[in-house]
């Protein structure tokens, strides 16, 4: 099954929020602004916010209060995929199927577009209404920690030291829950702490997401050896031309899917302490596990 028929009661709404919180404002002049638009309004699989909004369902939560806080995760990962394609960083001209920002911008753009994209994610979160504030407040402060030093950050850190010393499976999976798992936990966790959950409940969605996280990257790993381009959207072999160490290089492809299918399964298993119903969860953690792009 394809994502957009799996939640096709969510994408439109979560796309909608994203063009009005980005929609030219007559600036013209403002070229980080069209290029903040040109990554984010340009596909993308939208699993941070369909997260999100599920867990916010699965926990109680009501309504398209948490919209906001959706609309914000999902433009702090573009900004995180704006800087890893930099020839700073991966020096990748692809993304989302199209040249990547700095190729259509220029890299002081593209530079600015991540910022704008990373600081409007915070004003917007902090605009939520109709959820308690004191929520509301530990919601940013999640978001914050998991994008940053002690996160998302940390791990891009991580995988660019360790693609010059080269690393061992554990170092891999560190640097993993990291760079990969610490924005899809916030998402489940942000989820379930604006929908009032019990602090039981936030811990087996921190567990799911460290999980699914794994699997994701792994996955990625993998579709960057086997994917076509142009179903990838983005550039392959990349990991490679970069001399990364992966789940591929140190498991081989079969390795790396066995380890990816349990790693999906324990995910799948945590789904099954939460009382609602997990159905839509666990399509979403087997249609990550099989994804072609
Ligand atoms: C790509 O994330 C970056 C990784 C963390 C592996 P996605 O595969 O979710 O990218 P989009 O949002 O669908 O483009
Ligand atoms: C995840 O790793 C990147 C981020 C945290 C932004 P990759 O560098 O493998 O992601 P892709 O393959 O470029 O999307
Ligand atoms: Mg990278
Ligand atoms: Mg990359
Ligand atoms: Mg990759």
């Amino acid at each position: 099954m394809e994502i957009n028929n799996l939640f096709d009661n969510l994408l439109p709404k979560i796309e909608q929020r994203l063009r009005e919180l980005t929609a030219e404002k007559g600036d013209g002049i403002n070229e980080a602004r069209k290029a903040m638009g040109y990554i984010l309004l340009n596909g993308g699989k939208r699993i941070r916010p369909v997260l999100l909004l599920e867990f916010y369902k699965l926990c109680g939560g009501e309504g398209d209060s948490a919209l906001n806080f959706a609309a914000a995760i999902e433009m702090i990962h573009t900004y995180s995929l704006i800087h890893d394609d930099l020839p700073c960083m991966d020096n990748d001209d692809m993304r989302r199927g199209k040249p990547s920002c700095h190729k259509a911008f220029g890299e002081d753009t593209a530079l600015l577009a991540g910022d704008a994209l990373l600081t409007l994610a915070f004003s917007t979160a902090a605009k939520t209404e109709s959820i308690p504030p004191e929520r509301v407040l530990r919601a940013i402060c999640v978001l914050a920690d998991n994008a940053g030093i002690d996160g998302m950050v940390g791990g891009q850190a991580m995988d660019l030291k360790l693609e010059k010393t080269g690393a061992v499976a554990e170092e891999l999976l560190e640097m993993y829950l990291k760079k990969t798992s610490c924005l899809l936990k916030a998402a489940a966790v942000c989820g379930c702490v604006l929908a009032g959950a019990d602090e039981e409940y936030v811990k087996y969605a921190a567990e799911y997401a460290d999980s699914l996280g794994l699997a994701f990257q792994i996955i990625d790993d993998i579709l960057d050896c086997t994917a076509d381009e142009k179903t990838l959207g983005k550039p392959i072999g990349s990991d490679e031309k970069n001399g990364k160490t992966t789940f591929v290089t140190l498991c081989g492809i079969d390795g790396a899917r066995k380890r990816a299918k349990e790693l999906s399964q324990n995910a799948e298993n945590l789904l099954d302490n939460f009382k609602g119903d997990s159905t839509s969860l666990k399509e979403l953690t087997k249609y990550l596990l099989n994804r072609s792009y």
